[in-house]
Formats: C-alpha cells, structure tokens, sequence
C-alpha cells in the first residue's frame, strides 16, 4: 500500500521583519543562481500585498544589487488586481518602485498583467504568456506567496471555484474581498521547481498554522493546499507569524 508522503515545508523563523528580509533575499538570489548556471535564465512569480515591499527593497539594495544576474531574470506576478499599472493597489507598482526600477531586468523579461484589460481576457492573455515562454506544461523557478488572515493565497480566496481549476493556469478571481483579481491557480503554482511563503504579524498565526501544519483532519485553507509536486517549499516567518506553529520538541 502507498502510504501519503507527509507534506513538508521547511520553516525559518527570522528574529524580525529586516532579517527575515535578509534570509528571504539570500534565498531568492540562491535559487536565482542556481536557475542561471543549470538553464540560462531564473523565471520567478512575484507575490502581491505588502509583505514582500521588505524583500524587493533589499533585493535592490546595495548589498544585493551586484549579486544577481538580472539580465538572465523573467519576472511575472503571481496574481494582481484589477487596476491601471499606476494605481496603488497594483502589485506590478509595488515591485515596480522597490525593486523593477533599481535592477537592470530587461524591460521585456518583465511580463506585467494587463490589470487593465477585461478579467477573463486578460488572464487568457497572461496564460498565453506564461506557456509561450515555458511551454504547455511550465514550472516557474520560483513562486512567491503571501498568505492571508483568511487563509487565501495569491488571489484564491476561501470557496473561490477557482481553487478547483485543474486545466486553466490563470484565472479571474470571484471571491476577492476588495477588487477583482486574476491568480495563478493551485495547478500552475504546485508545477513550480521552488515556492516560498513569506509572513509576519500575529494576525497571520491562525493560519499560518493551519496551511504549514494542518492537523489531521481539519479541511485546508487555500495556503494549505500549495504542496508542490516535485519542488521544495519553504516559509520565512517572523516569530509573532510563527506564534501558533507547534514547537519542534527536543
Ligand atoms: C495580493 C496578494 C495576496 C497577499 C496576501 C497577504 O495581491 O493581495 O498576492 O495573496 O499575499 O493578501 O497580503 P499582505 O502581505 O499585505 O498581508
């Protein structure tokens, strides 16, 4: 009998917001490394929300800036919002001001979703995207993720149906609480080589919990169920975000 290999994430628990930022960015520089030496180029999904503001801005720091081969860098989003790449709500501004602006990144490897354009075509038009550059089946070097206080991650939110998308690779999201979305769904970002939550804050605890280590039978928030098929996951917490999390006896 096949018994379930249990699902493991690798945790680290940084002493505060800069240091997590700090071990996050030496991470995504690592894995970006890696990328470049075995396939020529790093594709990575970025998160949305506010949380990774802390990483891009150290990503584009002095400290970081010269240790990375940005020309061989494809950025995408892993999900944004409805908006004009300007407003402030849009997670392309976000990477945009912290990060896109300070690195040599080829404009064309940076591949915005047109949150301007009609939901349902505009996460066609990503999809197209996305499979033009990786082929039909892609696997992003890097995926990384947020989590929210409700347990949604990128835009899928709690009950949204495209939680259950298995053939689409990018969807609009429904359920979003503010403004209409378009996500990456579970089947895209479970095909990623790496992915990475990042978390801080006691209002995440509850569900930090629950999407890193979920008791047995308690049904899964959507961050719970990014369980890549082959690639490792990992969560950079700070310690009021990890507050909940079992302690790993002696
Ligand atoms: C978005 C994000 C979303 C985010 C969480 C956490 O576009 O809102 O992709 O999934 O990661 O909501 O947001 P904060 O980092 O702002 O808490």
């Amino acid at each position: 009998m096949v018994t379930a290999v249990p699902f493991v994430a690798e945790l680290h628990v940084l002493r505060n917001p800069d240091e997590l930022f700090r071990a996050a960015a030496e991470y995504v520089v690592a894995e970006a490394g890696a990328a470049v030496r075995d396939r020529g180029r790093f594709v990575i999904a970025l998160s949305g929300g506010s949380t990774p503001r802390g990483l891009f801005e150290t990503l584009g720091s002095d400290g970081f800036r010269g240790r990375a081969s940005w020309e061989a860098w494809h950025v995408f989003w892993g999900d944004e919002r409805a908006v004009p790449s300007d407003d402030e709500r849009s997670n392309y501004r976000t990477a945009k001001v912290a990060l896109l602006d300070r690195v040599p990144i080829p404009r064309v490897h940076v591949h915005r979703v047109r949150g301007e354009m009609p939901l349902a075509e505009s996460a066609a038009a990503y999809e197209r995207e996305i499979t033009d550059l990786l082929g039909p089946s892609p696997a992003f070097d890097l995926v990384l993720l947020g989590v929210g206080a409700d347990g949604h991650t990128a835009s899928l939110f709690p009950g949204d149906p495209a939680l259950d998308e298995n053939r689409r690779l990018v969807v609009p999201s429904v359920e979003a609480s503010n403004v209409p979305r378009v996500t990456f769904t579970l089947r895209l970002i479970n095909s990623a080589r790496a992915a990475t939550f990042l978390a801080t804050g006691a209002d995440k605890a509850p569900m930090v919990r629950r999407a890193a280590r979920p008791t047995p039978g308690e049904k899964p928030v959507p961050a719970g169920r990014v369980a890549l098929a082959s690639g490792n996951l990992h969560w950079f917490l700070t310690p009021d975000a990890a507050a909940e999390l079992p302690t790993i006896s002696a």
